[in-house]
């Protein structure tokens, strides 16, 4: 017991709380799965859609997913036991650790697929002029490699095992700490070329100028959804992070910067993603349907049409792979904290052994784009996503909102709230939205998609 309390580390600053939750949260959530969702959902008023669910009901969950955290210094599981003991609330939490191992299973096959990109820059194969065609071309022989993504799926799985296995400290904050700046840096940069892109047009109008002849059930449920996973919500992450944080930080200002930093990259993303795509002649924004691999083929067309487009491209790629290994290290510190804490594991032990199943688990994902046929008939990754990713994250949201409302109470939420930060000008609002704006929106939706989709 002694030894797992000292396996519990502590954040050194604010700044690296809102570094290493802005780590989590910024990932391929938002650079590789926010402009498929958009491109899926209506273009938009997708993007409207998900700016509200941010501001009302994803920053009122971190809220009070943190605050969770911070009262008891436990992983989910052990948080919830903490404040109703001897109820089914801590099945909650299980299910969250559960979730968290699923979404780290095909989570990291995509970011084995930034690390494929990463050497395929490297050896060159994007020199010269990207076109769709050979940006399409490459990325289906790649995704559909079987030997390849697996092994790239195994390095990921492997650095992130790494990672955990040595602490929070050393392991999340630094590598945070110094390489997000850098990648913002280079959207921004990104973004602005593809602005400049003749035929920039009919891809911004897709991206900016709603249609709301578009805007449906199904959008506004995959909003939602999005909002959860691009900010870490709605399994835990937010609560194990929150109780690194010291009593002395200010909860509300935190959760603020990590919904805006994450906001603005995704927005950025799309911003790169559409102008690109159809300044592509013959590319119709009211028809096209994009496939999973979308980001993995514009970025090369964008980068390949900068000045330095080659040492571009590798940064490019090792900054998203680092993006992505932040959030892959969120996703394998929930599990991990849950063994430590519970179960009286060594770090390493627990580590290991999840990053191992989350490994095995990753298999079919991995192979489910032309690598092997059963999986791809049954077009796994996405039936993963779409329960665990966007169903279970809805579910548990939800869940969090009831158990703070009624379980925890708002008044002593508050009071946790309240510590290092005494002024909460929001306070009335974030009430509100946790007592009813919040889970009747989670609770609404879910309903309604089950009924349009039968
Ligand atoms: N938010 C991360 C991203 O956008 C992914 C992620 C990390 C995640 N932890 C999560 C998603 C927990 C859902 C739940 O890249």
């Amino acid at each position: 017991m002694a030894d797992s309390l000292q396996d519990r580390g502590h954040w050194g600053s604010k700044i690296a709380f809102i570094l290493a939750a802005s780590g989590s949260a910024i990932g391929l959530g938002s650079i590789w799965r926010f402009p498929i969702m958009v491109g899926r959902n209506g273009g938009a008023v997708f993007v409207m859609a998900y700016i509200l669910a941010v501001v009302f009901i994803g920053f009122t969950v971190m809220l009070a997913e943190l605050a969770m955290g911070r009262h008891t210094s436990k992983n989910p599981v052990g948080a919830y036991e903490t404040i109703k003991p001897k109820t089914p609330w801590k099945i909650v939490g299980y299910a969250g650790v559960v979730t968290g191992i699923v979404i780290l299973s095909y989570y990291a096959v995509v970011a084995g697929w930034a690390f494929g990109y990463l050497y395929k820059t490297i050896a060159g194969v994007f020199r010269g002029r990207v076109t769709w065609e050979t940006a399409e071309t490459a990325f289906s022989r790649f995704a559909a490699d079987p030997l390849e993504v697996v092994i790239c799926l195994l390095v990921i799985m492997g650095i992130t095992t790494f990672i955990i296995s040595r602490g929070v400290q050393s392991g999340i904050e630094r590598w945070s700490k110094i390489l997000m700046p850098l990648l913002f840096v280079l959207i921004i940069f990104l973004a602005v070329r593809a602005l400049t892109l003749p035929g920039a047009g009919p891809g911004l109008a897709f991206y900016l100028k709603p249609d709301f002849g578009k805007l449906d059930v199904k959008v506004l449920f995959f909003a939602l959804g999005q909002a959860f996973y691009s900010l870490s919500l709605g399994m835990g992450i937010m609560i194990t992070y929150g109780s690194y944080i010291g009593k002395r930080e200010n909860l509300v200002s935190s959760a603020g910067w990590v919904c805006f930093s994450t906001t603005l990259i995704a927005f950025l993303a799309g911003i790169i993603i559409f102008p690109t795509l159809f300044a592509t002649p013959g590319l119709n924004p009211e028809n096209f349907q994009p496939g999973t691999g979308l980001m993995f083929q514009v970025f090369p067309m964008i980068i390949s049409q900068v000045p330095g487009g080659y040492l571009f491209g590798v940064m490019f790629f090792i900054l998203l792979l680092v993006a992505a290994l932040t959030s892959t290290i969120s996703l394998l510190e929930v599990p991990t904290a849950f063994l430590i804490d519970e179960k009286s594991w060594s770090r390493k032990k627990a580590a290991f052994v999840i990053g191992g199943a989350a490994f095995l688990l990753g298999l079919p994902s991995a192979l489910s784009h032309g690598g092997l046929p059963f999986p791809t008939r049954l077009r796994f990754m996405d039936r993963m996503d779409l329960v665990f990713g966007n169903i279970l994250l809805a579910v548990g949201a939800f869940l969090v909102c009831v158990f703070v409302v009624y379980a925890w109470g708002i008044p002593k939420a508050l009071a946790e709230i309240a510590s290092g930060n005494p002024r909460f000008p929001l306070k009335k609002l974030w009430v509100f939205n946790i007592r009813i704006l919040a889970p009747l929106a989670i609770l609404l939706l879910l309903v309604f998609l089950r009924v349009i989709t039968g």
